[in-house]
């Protein structure tokens, strides 16, 4: 039976005790993310102090700017990761191929994707950023290959998001609820203060980064043209960290969006370790995630760091955007 202020691990262990012949596996690798969790914390917490702001002086596989702070939070997860032996192999948004678990460990069968800082752009700003993992199922007795890394979104098996923001927090669903857990650095633990998060069916608030509004399609445009008329009360919120964004339309309700468009037709957000984990989260929250068209985690991925229009939140708030959505052509 679940409390508030119980700590994470106590929480996991009650799921744990749900599922059948569980050899404790998922729980210990967990607990692992858990650690590299807190570290990434308290580093973020205290970005100002030491050198670890601003840029690292070369861009990612994205071609985008490296902050430090990217690196170190991918070298944790790293390092923290695959001495606990459940991993088959991981994969991150700064590194271009997969990440094999050294020799020395034994491998798992689990394999972990992250985007180790999302909201990187912000660090040095002190906005709120997040960690955001995936966690896959790998059966085979092979070597782990890119192709066991292209499934679906609904065949995670966990999805979460750290967010270091006013109070660190932790959010996660294994597919019974979603769940969030707010650091509590006097102890050192994650306690319960979110438990079974309900997105609201209609939210008030919008995220887009209007500056895109000119490259968008006649449908997106027309949708966010009818959330600013004046007898809706939706207002807009967008701080450019999707973490953040998202959390925030969570608990609040809303609807966060960044649509391709005629500039990015492919769209900016990355599928397999951004869209597929907060689309897995917001659905056990009963909101919706999609591309448009499309449930985002009905996609089939093609390639590791394939990118994906966004439009995730309030369920009848995505329904209404995807009733308007079209093409370039308009179609
Ligand atoms: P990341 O820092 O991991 O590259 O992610 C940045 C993403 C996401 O956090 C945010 O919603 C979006 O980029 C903001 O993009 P714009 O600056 O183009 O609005
Ligand atoms: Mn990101
Ligand atoms: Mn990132």
């Amino acid at each position: 039976m679940a409390t508030i202020g119980m700590t994470l691990t106590q929480f996991l262990l009650e799921e744990q005790r749900c599922v059948p012949h569980s050899k404790g596996s998922f729980t210990s690798l967990f607990t692992d993310l858990v650690v590299a969790a807190k570290i990434i914390s308290r580093e973020v917490n205290k970005a100002g102090l030491i050198d670890i702001l601003g840029a690292a002086g070369f861009d990612n596989v994205q071609g985008e700017e490296v902050q430090k702070l990217d690196i170190l939070a991918n070298d944790t997860i790293v390092k923290t990761m695959e001495q606990g032996g459940h991993l088959a192999a991981m994969a991150s948004e700064e590194v271009e191929d997969i990440i094999p678990i050294n020799k020395r460990y034994p491998r798992g069968k689990y394999l972990l994707l992250f985007d180790p800082l999302d909201g990187s752009s912000n660090i040095d700003v002190n906005i709120s950023v997040g960690t955001i993992f995936s966690i896959l199922k790998c059966d085979t007795d092979h070597e782990a290959t890119v192709e066991d890394f292209l499934q679906a979104g609904v065949s995670q098996v966990c999805a979460g998001y750290v967010l270091y923001g006013s109070s660190t927090m932790f959010v996660y669903s294994t597919g019974h609820g979603t769940h969030g857990f707010t650091l509590d650095p006097s102890v050192g633990e994650f306690l319960l203060s979110h438990e079974n998060i309900k997105i609201p069916d209609d939210g008030q608030i919008y995220s887009a980064n209007e500056a895109n509004a000119e490259e968008w399609y006649p449908g997106t445009q027309k949708y966010v043209k009818g959330l600013k008329d004046r007898s809706r009360a939706y207002k807009g919120r967008y701080v450019g960290s999707l973490v953040s964004d998202f959390h925030r339309n969570l608990l609040r309700g809303g609807i966060f969006l960044y649509p391709a468009d005629r500039k990015t037709p492919a769209g900016k957000l990355r599928l397999l370790y951004e869209a597929n984990p907060l689309s897995m989260l917001v659905e056990q929250a009963g909101g919706a995630a999609s591309t448009g068209t499309e449930r985002i985690m009905e996609i089939t991925p093609t390639s590791l760091h394939q990118r994906t229009s966004l439009v995730i939140g309030s369920k009848n708030d995505v329904e209404e955007a995807e009733s308007m959505w079209t093409d370039a052509e308009g179609k």
